[in-house]
């Protein structure tokens, strides 16, 4: 199985397009060290050809032009492309915007739980996917589902589950209490299964927590890429870049505690790469202590374009 990271960055990017911060003013400056990050999505191939698309983010267009897998086959006919289908994690901006790209009546399909796809059918805008061409098929949670793609089917199965995450922001009800109205579906992982060699990975870019259920599932895991959004919790509120906490928008951090890399410590997962990681986060600078630390724990911090075969 064939998985390349497109975009290893959280919302905004890296750098985000308005953000004077210490870190994307230090990568926009081209400093050793620092490299830019695309927003959050993931490829993924059971034969090198036909992709799966794990999330669609904003800068899709860019991620194709930078990635030769995904253009037209020099001997395909006029409309052509290898994307055969979109899963998407939730629906949060850095994860949806991209079907906008995807348009100009080229076929595949589209996977999203229920909640998720509530979302994109009661969004107009994203009827420019002209249904002629792209079926749009409910993700059911905790079964394994064949993805078919626009030619057939792909060699890859997904098992989707629902785990601790909010609401996407503009979907938050401030009514409905602390957790905004987040319900089962808002935020889900993803086991990703090659069926020919019978290999999988899991991609959770969005995570508030490792409970028990969660980490029974990914206990003993040949590869896992996890929510690397924050190095602690409280780092956009020091930086003065926002007045959020981790927490308060459904992501754990890395560090502390109750951070991901106490709660993998004694998961044995064989590969742990770090996805979804926000411009505030120290660890994307390669000469940082906190990236020394996140390494010392065994982790990985992907970039853009990071190949694994599995
Ligand atoms: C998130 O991951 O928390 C969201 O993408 C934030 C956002 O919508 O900007
Ligand atoms: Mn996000």
């Amino acid at each position: 199985m064939h998985i390349k990271v497109l975009g290893s960055a959280a919302g905004g990017g890296f750098p985000q397009w308005n953000c004077n911060g210490t870190m994307s003013a230090r990568v926009r400056a081209g400093e050793a060290g620092l490299a830019p990050r695309t927003q959050s999505s993931l490829m993924v191939s059971a034969d090198a050809t036909h992709w799966v698309l794990l999330n669609a983010s904003p800068d899709l267009r860019q991620q194709i032009n930078d990635t030769p897998q995904l253009w037209p086959a020099k001997t395909a006919g006029l409309r052509s492309s290898p994307i055969e289908a979109v899963i998407l994690t939730n629906g949060d901006v850095d994860h949806i915007i991209g079907l906008i790209n995807l348009r100009e009546g080229q076929a595949f399909k589209l996977y999203a739980s229920d909640r998720v796809m509530t979302t994109l059918n009661a969004n107009s805008v994203f009827n420019v996917l002209n249904s002629d061409h792209v079926e749009r098929r409910p993700l059911a949670m905790d079964q394994d589902i064949a993805i078919e793609g626009a030619s057939g089917q792909t060699g890859i199965t997904i098992h989707a589950f629902d785990v601790p995450g909010k609401v996407a922001l503009y979907l938050e009800d401030a009514s409905k209490g602390e957790n905004f109205g987040t319900q089962a579906g808002d935020t889900i992982g993803l086991k990703i299964t090659d069926i020919n060699t019978g290999k999988a990975f899991y991609y959770i870019p969005g995570c508030a927590t490792v409970d028990a259920p969660l980490a029974k599932r990914l206990q003993g895991a040949d590869l896992v890429f996890f929510d690397g959004t924050l190095f602690t919790d409280t780092e956009m509120i020091d930086q003065g870049l926002s007045h959020k906490s981790g927490k308060r928008m459904g992501h754990m951090s890395m560090s502390g505690p109750e951070g991901s890399m106490a709660a993998f410590e004694k998961l044995d997962v064989k590969r742990r790469v770090y996805v979804h990681i926000n411009n505030s986060n120290p660890a994307l600078d390669d000469n940082s202590p906190e990236r020394t630390e996140v390494t010392n724990a065994g982790w990985e911090v992907s970039f853009d374009g990071m190949e694994i075969t599995l």
